[in-house]
């Protein structure tokens, strides 16, 4: 669909404003001969016969002219305004909507700083296209078609005479566009890859301090700034080129009225008051055709910001409620996968992955960073869908559920932990906003949090987050512990959520987590065997599949890969080294393990 179709069939009902608001810019321009029209009849009429009877009439006539026209402007822009302003709000309110209800990929592919362009800059062009291309090509339109045929009707050869030069105007308006438009989507490239690197390098700023790179980003930002910098430069140039050719095309015009007007007016063929109608409205023919090359110019960046926003808005939301969706209310909290395959882009993330857990039981998930644990209970909140086979939440599919349901009920501590800028109350509150304080204090209790939240300067009202104060990495993962706890979940999955606290506090919470005072399913990923301590189960993976699962003392007798990490974790060392010669593990794949 063509960018301006597209914006058409979006603007719905506001399109009558819009049209409206052009009626009347259409009638404002239309009307601008009036007054030299008046004027006209002044000179003949009045100044040239010495006759002031009409006089107080003509002018009366365009002192209301002018205020009727002056009114029409004010209740124009107003329109004009409103429906382009309602319109942008519109389509941020559907981009948000659009990207907050994307799953993953779609966030994994397009950029944040890419976002962010699109929902300010883009969308600013399309109001501005909305409210002024619109207008001024109304305007330039009727404009120059009414004082021409005005211009016409007064004498008409002198008419041709200054059209004689229009067509070169508008083919060399053309040409210049032609250039231009591939040049506004390049800048419009160079714009967005500028402000990713902006976004980049601030979200990661720790990094960047870190590994002391600034000199090596702010080269990159740079050569991001420099290209942006020759991109604009280089259009610009173009237009230098195009738009002192095109002025000088439309003063010709004025030569044109001074040179055959004035000869016409010597020969008798043109009154006085004429010659001024025509001089006073060359101009009315000139603009707008000058007008031209820069509202097509316009025109091309309007079609490259909003093709950047309908690739958004028009973004297939790979995961939604079905028609038939089901509610998920008050689980058991059983949890099945039956022969789950996810590829990513044709890689396989997850192979055949079958297992099962009953309520109230606690499954461990150990293996190698980049074995699939996230991935595997993602697919259990439906943010990502299985290639092939089933997920099952008591014993139905979860693509059956709501997905607000569904994510309601089964809680999730993410293993990159996100605070929101907030109070910490906020943040734990964040699943079930109506919680009272005395619940949220006890969640905190059993995440560990309470200690250390008493200890901050305002307790639990202090701000975390980008604006609050510092969290350390364990603390931030006790307060998301203590968010996923306070939605009551019937199933609660903890993504590597205690690599960051001590043994002691990790034996503290794993109490915690056995006395809870309402009926849940665990499922805890961890590379600490130790996290495991009271799992009902352990699946061990490796490479996106199972490898082994069974109770602790199962896995150790087993004397596989489960037994291999303990027997790392246990003893670092030596212990080791032989552990890897017996079983036959590689000794890169043992360094890497014994990181773990
Ligand atoms: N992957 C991907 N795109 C993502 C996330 C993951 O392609 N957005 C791939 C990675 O290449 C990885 C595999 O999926 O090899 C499994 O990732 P994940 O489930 O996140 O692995 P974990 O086992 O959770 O690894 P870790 O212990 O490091 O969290
Ligand atoms: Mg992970």
């Amino acid at each position: 669909m063509s960018p301006l179709k597209w914006l058409w069939s979006y603007m719905g009902k506001r399109r009558f404003r819009l049209i409206a608001g052009l009626v009347l810019a259409a009638i404002s321009s239309g009307t601008m001969f009036v007054n030299p029209m008046l004027s006209q009849r002044l000179i003949d009429d009045v100044i040239v016969p010495q006759n002031t009877e009409p006089l107080i009439r003509l002018l009366l006539m365009m002192f209301a002219v002018q205020i009727a026209r002056l009114s029409l402007r004010y209740v124009m822009v107003i329109l004009m305004e409103l429906s382009s302003t309602d319109v942008m709000t519109d389509i941020r309110r559907r981009m948000y909507e659009v990207v907050q209800n994307q799953d993953y990929r779609f966030l994994n592919r397009v950029r944040t700083g890419n976002i962010m362009t699109r929902m300010t800059s883009d969308l600013d062009m399309i109001r501005h296209s909305v409210a002024w291309i619109t207008y001024q090509f109304v305007d330039a339109v009727v404009l120059f078609a009414s004082s021409f045929t005005f211009l016409m009707f007064v004498n008409w050869k002198l008419a041709l005479c200054l059209t004689a030069v229009t067509p070169f105007i508008l083919l060399l308006s053309r040409r210049f566009v032609k250039r231009i438009r591939p040049r506004f989507v390049l800048l419009r490239q160079k714009l967005t890859e500028l402000s990713t690197r902006v976004t980049e390098t601030i979200d990661g700023n720790r990094v960047v301090k870190a590994f002391a790179r600034e000199p090596f980003e702010q080269e990159r930002f740079e050569k991001h700034n420099a290209k942006y910098r020759d991109t604009s430069i280089e259009n610009a140039l173009i237009s230098a080129k195009y738009q002192p050719v095109l002025e000088f095309l439309s003063q010709i015009l004025a030569v044109v009225t001074l040179l055959v007007g004035g000869i016409f007016l010597i020969k008798g063929e043109l009154t006085p008051g004429q010659y001024l109608s025509f001089s006073s409205l060359t101009w009315t023919l000139a603009a707008p055709l000058r007008m031209l090359g820069i509202l097509l110019a316009d025109l091309q960046r309007f079609h490259a910001a909003a093709s950047m926003i309908m690739e958004v808005v028009n973004s297939e939301i790979g995961i939604v409620d079905k028609a038939d969706s089901i509610q998920l209310i008050r689980p058991s909290g059983r949890v099945e996968f039956k022969n789950v395959s996810f590829d990513i882009d044709g890689a396989p993330i997850l192979k055949d992955v079958s297992f099962k857990i009953e309520p109230g039981e606690t499954v461990g998930i150990l293996g190698s960073t980049g074995a699939g644990k996230t991935s595997l209970v993602n697919m259990l909140l439906r943010f990502y869908e299985p290639t092939t086979g089933e997920v099952l939440v008591d014993g139905v599919n979860v693509n059956r559920y709501t997905l607000s349901s569904l994510r309601r009920r089964v809680g999730l501590a993410m293993q990159d932990v996100f605070l929101f800028s907030d109070s910490v109350k906020g943040n734990i509150a964040y699943g079930r906003p109506q919680i009272d304080e005395e619940s949220i204090r006890k969640r905190a209790t059993q995440a560990d949090a309470d200690g250390f939240i008493q200890r901050m300067q305002d307790g639990y009202d202090t701000l975390v987050g980008e604006r609050g104060v510092g969290l350390s990495g364990g603390q931030r993962q006790r307060i998301s512990l203590a968010r996923a706890l306070a939605v009551k979940p019937a199933v609660l999955i903890l993504d590597d959520t205690t690599s960051a606290v001590d043994s002691e506090t990790e034996q503290y919470i794993q109490h915690q987590l056995r006395t809870l005072d309402f009926p849940c399913t665990k499922i805890i990923i961890a590379q600490r065997i130790s996290s495991f301590r009271g799992a009902n189960r352990i699946l061990v993976m490796d490479k996106g599949r199972i490898v082994e699962r069974g109770a602790h003392e199962e896995l150790l007798a087993n004397k596989g890969f489960y037994h291999h990490i303990w027997t790392l974790q246990n003893n670092a060392g030596m212990a080791a080294m032989e552990m890897g010669q017996e079983t036959g593990f590689s000794p890169e794949t043992e360094l890497k393990q014994a990181t773990i």
